[in-house]
């Protein structure tokens, strides 16, 4: 299982710095956190960088929106998400910020070096500007009507209704999302990256296999379609970095967000004593991979490589694209409460739980991943708890009580170890290859034979029979190291697991080359359990926490158009399923806090004669103790919710978006109980 020793450096892309780490995001860092800790194990040179993307408009704004400057509002995510990630075992060597001196030399060197190239050029465009707020709009900060199919709310790119897409000056009855107002057009001066210069070099890369067969076919097409250039610059305000010889003009986020792949590792650098241009130079043996997912390809199978050749350094060796991860079936929804933070997850299950879990599901396709909240309950019960964790719990009870902790002193079944060795091979290729599923697969496969060992040779029933002491020993040893190599193979995916049975064992930190030497007349510790048994309580009280009825203004939808950003409208329903709802005025009787949610407010409701009790996420905008007296519109056919704080039976009726809440009032006149249709 040698190889010669390589020198690799592993990325993934840097989280947006206005929002928090979620379970689509996990997709990613676990992958990639997998195939570092698998190639460290084995004992290359490894290291794993990131960084938080601190700058563009969404984070300017969104500072703005809270109350806090740019930098303090990138520090505290900063925080979070570093936190967030090292309860989730994803270990990186460095996590930075591209708000940082080295990503600013950087981002200007490559700059200045394409620019001295003549890859840069320089014109005046026409763009969206909001009058009132004095700045240029992206066009996910303009909304207006879609010119094809009409649907209201529609931002400046496309229509979320239809699926048409447009320009920004396209939009009917134009708004600007950040002021209101109505956007004018205005002229300014934009450089360009002329992407087109690179066209043969890239065609050439793309043939050299570091891409994916589906993401060599995408970029086709984009050669198909004609190599455009690149607007790399945005005008005051704007947060980022100045361009150097072009006063107030920044560079656009996207110029300097892959430049933030250098930067943290010039920093790591700068801390360690290693070599920047060992790994950049346009000569360097070292590889350099990128994890990414599928929707931000064009940045880095085109620009980067096209940036990182005009600037006189290395290209990747390969990008590593991952589809995007649905939860039973679906697109991640807040009110359906399957927008899971990190946060919200660690509250309930354990990580390791979702690493493994993902991990099943890992290929080095890019098709999206579905969690099934039914499948991981039983994948995690299965195979960790039922499967893996039983083979140790089954061995080592009489290890410890029979014979004092001591281990055999020979392999009981040599060739059964053997043939757990060899398939290491092949569990080494799947990793190798970030074909997880399969590695995990044979793993299991693996954990069923160490079973059928146990099952078939009994030591149970040994125990019971005189002078059968030695095998008993020998048998319960044998499932013990079988144990051993199984949580060597799953140590990339299971750190913390490992951790625990090195410790059990008493062994030093596994490595990748360990497995031909069994543990032998060796003492191990009393076995503690190791892994508990996932419940459905659990995931539903998950799913409960990070339902939402209304987008809370401290939070950002998964692709961030900016803070003030609406629900897109829901898919069309027949009149049969509208007659289905029933609709009823409520007087609201009493209402009060909930301790333990900031959110909500216990109500109870008058339906005109009937007394409900309702929750209701109404908290940020109203006071329990204005409430009592008002009538309000409740769904009074809803099926009854247990939520943590008790039933709630109904759900009332409030408009909600750009973190206000407005309750629905009928008319005066109308009284509790009345059908509203
Ligand atoms: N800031 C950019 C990346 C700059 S890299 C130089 C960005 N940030 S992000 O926070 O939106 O996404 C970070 C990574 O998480 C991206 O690779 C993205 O594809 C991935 N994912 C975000 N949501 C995801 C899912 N729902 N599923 C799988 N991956 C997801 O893009
Ligand atoms: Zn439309």
């Amino acid at each position: 299982m040698t190889d010669p020793a390589r020198r690799i450096l592993v990325t993934s892309a840097l989280p947006y710095a206005n929002g928090p780490i979620h379970i689509g995001h996990l997709v990613e860092y676990i992958q990639t956190d997998i195939w570092v800790r698998f190639q460290k194990l084995r004992g290359h040179e490894c290291y794993y960088l990131c960084a938080d993307d601190a700058h563009g408009t969404p984070i300017m704004l969104r500072a703005e929106q809270d109350g806090l400057s740019p930098e303090q509002l990138i520090d505290q995510v900063w925080q979070q998400h570093r936190a967030d990630f090292a309860h989730f075992l994803i270990e990186f060597d460095n996590y930075y910020s591209t708000h940082s001196p080295e990503n600013r030399h950087y981002a200007e060197l490559i700059y200045n070096r394409l620019n001295a190239a003549g890859h840069i050029s320089r014109r005046v465009i026409t763009q969206a500007y909001d009058p009132e707020k004095q700045m240029f709009l992206p066009d996910r900060f303009i909304k207006g009507d879609c010119p094809r199919c009409n649907a209201a709310d529609q931002y400046g790119d496309s229509c979320e209704h239809c699926g048409a897409t447009y320009s920004p000056t396209d939009l009917k009855n134009p708004r600007s999302v950040i002021s209101g107002a109505t956007p004018v057009l205005k002229e300014s001066l934009h450089l360009f990256f002329k992407l087109a210069d690179f066209e043969a070099m890239l065609k050439e890369w793309i043939v050299s296999g570091p891409v994916q067969l589906q993401m060599a076919n995408k970029l086709n097409e984009w050669f198909e379609a004609g190599l455009q250039e690149w607007d790399i610059s945005r005008d005051a305000p704007y947060w980022g970095f100045e361009i150097p010889d072009a006063p107030g003009k920044y560079f656009y986020v996207w110029l300097d967000a892959p430049i933030g792949y250098m930067a943290s590792f010039q920093n790591y650098c700068d801390r360690t004593g290693l070599k920047f241009a060992d790994f950049w130079s346009p000569d360097s043996t070292a590889e350099v991979y990128h994890f990414i997912g599928k929707d931000i390809a064009y940045f880095h199978i085109l620009f980067w490589p096209a940036e990182l050749t005009g600037a006189g350094f290395r290209k990747p060796t390969a990008v590593h694209c991952h589809g995007f991860l649905t939860v039973d079936g679906q697109k991640m929804s807040k009110s359906r409460g399957t927008f899971i933070k990190a946060r919200t997850y660690l509250q309930h299950l354990h990580p390791e739980y979702l690493r493994y879990y993902f991990a099943t599901k890992l290929n080095d396709g890019i098709d999206d991943l579905d969690l099934n909240f039914d499948d991981f309950l039983h994948r995690v019960n299965s195979d960790l708890v039922g499967k893996l964790v039983n083979i140790a719990s089954r061995s080592a009870g009489f290890i410890t009580r029979r014979f004092n902790g001591k281990l055999a002193e020979q392999l009981a079944e040599p060739a059964l170890y053997i043939d757990f060795i060899v398939a290491g091979d092949s569990i080494t290729q799947a990793y190798e290859g970030r074909e997880f599923g399969r590695a995990m697969r044979e793993i299991m496969a693996l954990a069923d034979r160490a079973n059928q060992y146990i099952d078939e040779k009994k030591p149970w029933t040994l125990a019971k029979q005189p002078g059968a002491e030695a095998e008993v020993q020998a048998v319960c040893s044998m499932g013990l190291n079988l144990f051993r190599l199984l949580i060597l193979y799953l140590k990339p995916v299971l750190p913390g697991l490992a951790e625990q049975v090195e410790q059990f064992l008493q062994i030093p930190p596994l490595r990748w080359d360990a497995g031909p030497n069994p543990l032998l007349g060796h003492a191990i510790a009393e076995f503690k359990p190791l892994m508990q048994r996932v419940e459905m309580a659990q995931i539903t009280a998950m799913i409960e926490d990070s339902r939402e009825s209304f987008p809370a203004a401290d939070e950002t939808p998964v692709k961030a158009p900016g803070p003030l950003a609406m629900d897109p409208i829901s898919p069309i329903i027949s009149i049969d399923d509208f007659t289905k709802l029933d609709f009823r005025v409520a007087r609201i009787v009493k209402a009060e806090t909930v301790t333990g949610a900031d959110k909500l407010v216990r109500l109870e409701l008058d339906l005109g004669g009937e007394t409900r009790q309702v929750f209701a996420g109404i908290k940020s905008a109203y006071a329990p103790e204005d409430l009592p007296g008002r009538l309000t519109v409740v769904v009074a056919n809803l099926a009854p919710r247990k939520m943590r704080f008790g039933v709630s039976e109904g759900m009332i009726l409030a408009a909600g978006g750009n973190g206000g809440i407005y309750l629905l009032s009928p008319d005066s006149g109308a009284e509790p109980g009345m059908r509203v249709k």
